[in-house]
């Protein structure tokens, strides 16, 4: 059995090390070891509580005070999940994205997590597909903005550039992935030929479609999950085990292979 793990490892750090265009996707999984539940599977907040209604934008957009006022004063699952991500810190599986991109090894993080991590990390080509929950964004002109440079004295509040109407920069259910980061994934999803899949059920699109194009490409999917993912069947490589394990092993590997 840890002979089959071993060899599943040197395989995938072949791909990797062999990659002309290597990327990755991340999901809620990858920070599961910093602390912050995932949202399905085990401990998961939407296994917990129950999914949330799928038309948050749209209740966003029909009452935007009331929808900061909650925002700034969390209730129920929501709390859980704001007091979980500013206690967060990176954990090994993070670094790790960090050092095979300062290899050259991976080009782009995709991630659909919200939790900053990638970026406290030092990620430097990440695409928050979901956006980041530390940032808030003008519905107007699209511009983002740290919470300081906000005043919040009258909610909901407006973009200090266009007085556009603003909103957490995460993606809410129901509202369209900003332009500017769904071109990027695109164009990077189209160049890859090798994709590392961590920590994610794959269950939610467009970001779900990404290692499928890759795939049928044909390219390389590396999986890191402890349990099968909608991708596990058409991955080429299958890593089970926890991300914050797995990646910083599987550096190792791609550097002793002199990447
Ligand atoms: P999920 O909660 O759907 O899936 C988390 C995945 O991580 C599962 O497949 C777990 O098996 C796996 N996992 C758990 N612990 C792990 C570990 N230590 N190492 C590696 N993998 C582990 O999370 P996502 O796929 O990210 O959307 O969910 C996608 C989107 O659904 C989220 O971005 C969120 C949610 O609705 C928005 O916020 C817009």
């Amino acid at each position: 059995m840890e002979s089959e793990r071993i060899a599943g490892l040197e395989a995938a750090a072949d791909c990797l090390a062999h990659a002309r265009y290597a990327i990755a996707l991340t999901g809620a999984g990858l920070s599961v070891e910093s602390g912050i539940p995932p949202f399905r599977g085990p401990g998961g907040l939407w296994t917990k509580h129950g999914e949330p209604p799928m038309n948050g934008f749209q209740r966003f957009l029909a009452d935007p005070r009331r929808a900061w006022e909650d925002r700034l004063n969390p209730t129920g699952p929501m709390r859980e999940l704001w007091n979980a991500l500013s206690a967060a810190r990176p954990n090994p599986g993070h670094h790790a994205f960090v050092e095979l991109e300062d290899l050259g090894v991976l080009r782009a993080v995709i991630t659909q997590n919200v939790d900053n991590l990638h970026r406290l990390a030092g990620s430097r080509r990440l695409l928050e597909i979901h956006g980041n929950a530390t940032l808030i964004r003008c519905l107007g002109c699209g511009r983002r903005f740290a919470r300081d440079e906000i005043d919040f004295s009258e909610l909901p509040p407006h973009c200090p550039g266009c007085d556009g109407l603003l909103k957490s920069d995460t993606v809410s259910f129901g509202e369209p992935i900003p332009s500017d980061v769904l071109e990027g994934c695109f164009e990077e999803a189209a160049r890859a030929d090798c994709m590392i899949v961590a920590g994610t059920s794959a269950t939610v699109y467009p970001a779900a479609q990404f290692p499928l194009d890759v795939r049928d490409r044909g390219g390389d999917l590396i999986e890191i999950n402890p349990y099968p993912s909608e991708l596990t069947a058409v991955s080429r490589h299958v890593l089970q085990g926890s991300a914050g394990e797995i990646l910083p092993k599987l550096v190792e590997l791609v550097r002793a292979r002199g990447r």
